[in-house]
């Protein structure tokens, strides 16, 4: 049996809750022989901050280094909201994106047939619906310097933040989107605002030359990215991969979360470059939603991000695809059975704990098993 090196880093907020269901289900591939994992558990956000004075630290940067895959959980509470800028919690999320070479973030926005009326769209908006966003992770302005606040001679105070792409950066995440699409329906669309950025202006050009050279097969076309939020939300299942920037990315991905039902059901990854050598590549896997301290500690999360992030790791960290697909015919069944988190769930329904669903996911895997 195959076995893997995984660190894990919960978190703060609901962190710790929904890896908890996600360890449940690490034993279960363990028990019934299909991988092996072998786990470390760190600190990182609030948590590591407490303990260290560091969003993260450098032995748990070091863990995350030397492991095939990190499973995180989530970052940030108000507890928090007052520590130096650099030691915030996001930092260690951001640190850990930047130094593990992170720069491919897929999210997948899968309704689940179960699920359409939870969605705040109607039915046949969203029934069916099967895209995926991927999100450029290392640059733009997240990361462009320079990246300040100064005081003006006049007394006013002046914030800076740069947006910043250069063509190599814009060349490697439209092949992730364009190589995604092949796999698909075979569609990218590309998200800029070349009507009022430099940079957009640069990443239409290079996402073109990109498709004419490498991908003339594969569909493309360009979308202002206001005009993709409406979109979004107006006739989702026009797209099937969408490429864009860190920034836009975060947004229009929050956006595609909510016609799934909840964020609460959104997975993510985020990919490194492959090796030369070993064709692996770097990877941390993280539900798209946050810490919700609103529910933290009730046992009320959805844990199904979680799950369905683990799944991607299944699939894109260990090729383990048989197993990954299983896991995501689990998570249907689990919702089909009728049960819901209290995101999920009508009003005025009964609605299950975290527990209760991460339990739920491992008896259908049970029974698709068998
Ligand atoms: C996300 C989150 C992060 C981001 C935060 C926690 C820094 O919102 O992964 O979407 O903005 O990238
Ligand atoms: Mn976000």
């Amino acid at each position: 049996m195959a076995s893997y090196k995984l660190l894990l880093l919960p978190g703060d907020g609901i962190g710790p809750e929904v890896m908890r269901e996600v360890e449940k289900l690490i034993a279960w591939f363990r028990a019934q022989g299909i991988a092996g994992f072998e786990t470390e558990t760190d600190l990182v956000g609030g948590a590591a901050y407490d303990a260290h004075k560091v969003a993260i630290s450098d032995e748990a940067m070091r863990r995350a280094q030397e492991a095939d895959a990190v499973l995180f959980g989530a970052v940030g509470g108000p507890k928090w909201a007052d520590v130096p800028y650099e030691h915030r919690p996001e930092a260690g999320l951001l640190r850990l994106r930047k130094e593990l070479g992170l720069f491919a973030n897929l999210r997948p926005a899968i309704c689940y047939p179960a699920l359409a009326d939870a969605s705040s769209l109607k039915r046949e908006v969203v029934e069916g619906l099967d895209i995926v966003i991927v999100r450029e992770l290392t640059g733009g302005v997240y990361f462009g310097e320079p990246k300040e606040i100064v005081t003006l001679e006049n007394g006013q105070r002046r914030a800076v933040d740069t947006q910043l792409y250069t063509t190599g950066e814009i060349e490697r995440i439209a092949r992730v989107a364009f190589e995604l699409a092949k796999k698909r329906r075979n569609k990218v669309s590309s998200a800029e605002k070349h009507n009022v950025m430099k940079s957009g202006v640069l990443w239409k050009q290079v996402v073109t030359q990109v498709h004419q050279a490498e991908y003339p097969e594969v569909e493309l076309e360009h979308v202002l990215a206001d005009n993709c939020g409406m979109q979004l939300v107006r006739w989702p299942k026009q797209y099937d991969v969408i490429v864009c920037d860190n920034l836009f990315g975060d947004i229009l991905s929050d956006v595609a979360a909510m016609l799934t039902g909840s964020l609460g059901m959104l997975p993510s990854a985020s990919l490194g470059a492959e090796d030369a050598k070993t064709g692996q590549r770097k990877a941390l896997y993280e539900p798209v939603h946050g810490s919700a301290p609103d529910i933290a500690g009730r046992g009320l999360a959805n844990p199904i991000a979680m799950i369905g992030s683990f799944g991607m790791a299944l699939r894109y960290s260990f090729g383990l695809t048989d197993a990954a697909d299983l896991l995501e015919r689990a998570i249907t069944e689990a919702l089909a059975s009728g049960l819901r988190t209290k995101d999920i769930a009508a009003p005025g329904t009964n609605a299950v704990g975290t527990s209760e669903m991460g339990d739920a996911v491992i008896r259908e895997l049970e029974r698709l098993s068998r």
